[in-house]
């Protein structure tokens, strides 16, 4: 590895400007989901528990550039300390003379960094700025190194720096995932559209044996091949791309699974009537809102075979049953095998995470990232310019 962890840095007596992503659902008053606050505990506990101080340093929201009450950090200031059991700091403007000021053991949080545009465009000034607050750069939000942003990188690059903790386990997750994997590696990818994850199927073709495409996109694969998909969802102009991807696989020896038989309905709503049918078989006025337990048996053979999983992406219409059966079925399937042992699983991205969860099956995966873009990106074989920074 490149890049140091905690336990290369000496922080007693130190300022430690710590990135976090604590980019959370938010709604009427609330936090609706803690998770990505809860897993940064860790890192903020190690910093205090070395002598250090940790300054932290997020983003919330979209405010493109200008101070929004709606997306202030005041907001998310007490479910974070709830979650650490203490008092923490905020701070709106913060200086250096007031950050010296605090006690050895404060925990500061600073404004949304986006409420300046010079965050989003990686203004020298701002990583000086920043630098010039505290001693050390420590970067725990993998869910945002996908930005090269003053918060992210432009800081790295002028202070000694590390990752933290949550930063480092979603790396090396993601490492035993794609980067030197147990084989055979299954990947999962669903999702509504073909025209998102472009790079991440031609990425994967390459570097797993099995890849199972499900949702929305599988359609458009169908499609390609000449099957009838009826009103279903389905890129037809990406049909050619469809078969480049199906012909990679070929060459590069990955077994592409489609569905096999699916599940149609002619209304997308809550308790639609719903048949299984082959897949070939879809009627002219019906979509295809999910996998059938025919494809579902395929797919849970295939994660027998596998040593390695990879997920992103729902396999049906998962926010609605009965549509979300495969997801369900194949999920659980999944979380058994890796609880006995017998697969690694990593699975990302938010619809994914909801989907998991969903099924009850998150919990019993190898590892569940907090990332959506950033997991997407580092699958599709980009360098992260927020991990790059570290190195
Ligand atoms: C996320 O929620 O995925 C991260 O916090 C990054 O947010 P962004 O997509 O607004 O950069
Ligand atoms: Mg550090």
């Amino acid at each position: 590895m490149a890049w140091k962890t905690l336990d290369d840095m000496d922080l007693d007596g130190k300022r430690v400007l710590t990135r976090v992503d604590i980019n959370v659902p938010f709604e009427d008053g609330q936090v609706t989901d803690d998770t990505r606050i809860q897993r940064i505990v860790p890192t903020i506990t190690d910093i205090l528990a070395k002598g250090g101080s940790p300054i932290l340093l997020a983003h919330f929201g979209r405010p493109k550039g200008k101070p929004n009450p709606e997306m202030s950090l005041r907001l998310v200031l007490p479910a974070l300390e709830t979650a650490l059991g203490r008092d923490v700091v905020f701070m709106e403007r913060p200086s250096r003379e007031e950050i010296d000021a605090l006690p050895g053991d404060a925990v500061v949080l600073i404004e949304n960094t986006r409420f300046s545009p010079m965050e989003e465009a990686n203004d020298p000034e701002m990583a000086q700025f920043l630098a010039s607050l505290v001693d050390v750069f420590c970067n725990d939000a993998f869910s945002a190194a996908h930005r090269a942003h003053a918060s992210t990188t432009g800081v790295a690059e002028l202070l000694p720096s590390c990752a933290g903790r949550l930063m480092a386990a979603e790396l090396r997750a993601l490492e035993a995932a794609l980067g030197d994997p147990k084989r055979p590696v299954v990947a999962v990818v669903g999702g509504a559209k073909v025209s998102t994850k472009l790079d991440l199927l031609s990425n994967l073709v390459e570097k797993v044996d099995i890849l199972v495409i499900g949702g929305g996109m599988a359609n458009t694969f169908l499609a390609a091949q000449g099957i009838s998909v009826g009103k279903s969802l389905c890129e037809h102009d990406l049909a050619e791309t469809a078969r480049e991807i199906a012909e990679k696989a070929m060459t590069t020896g990955c077994e592409l699974l489609l569905p096999r038989d699916v599940v149609v309905a002619r209304e997308f709503k809550a308790g639609a009537d719903a048949e299984t049918v082959k897949v070939e078989d879809c009627p002219d006025d019906a979509m295809i809102l999910d996998a059938g337990p025919d494809s579902v048996a395929h797919i849970t053979q295939a994660f027998d075979r596998a040593k390695t999983l990879i997920w992103n992406g729902p396999l049906g219409a998962f926010e609605i049953p009965p549509f979300d059966a495969a997801t369900n079925a194949a999920a659980a399937y999944a979380a058994g095998l890796s609880r006995s042992g017998k697969l690694v699983s990593v699975a990302g991205g938010g619809d994914t995470v909801a989907a998991l969860n969903k099924a009850d099956a998150a919990e019993s995966f190898t590892y569940i990232s907090t990332a959506g873009g950033a997991f997407l990106e580092w699958m599709e074989g980009k360098t992260l310019p927020g991990v790059a920074a570290l190195g």
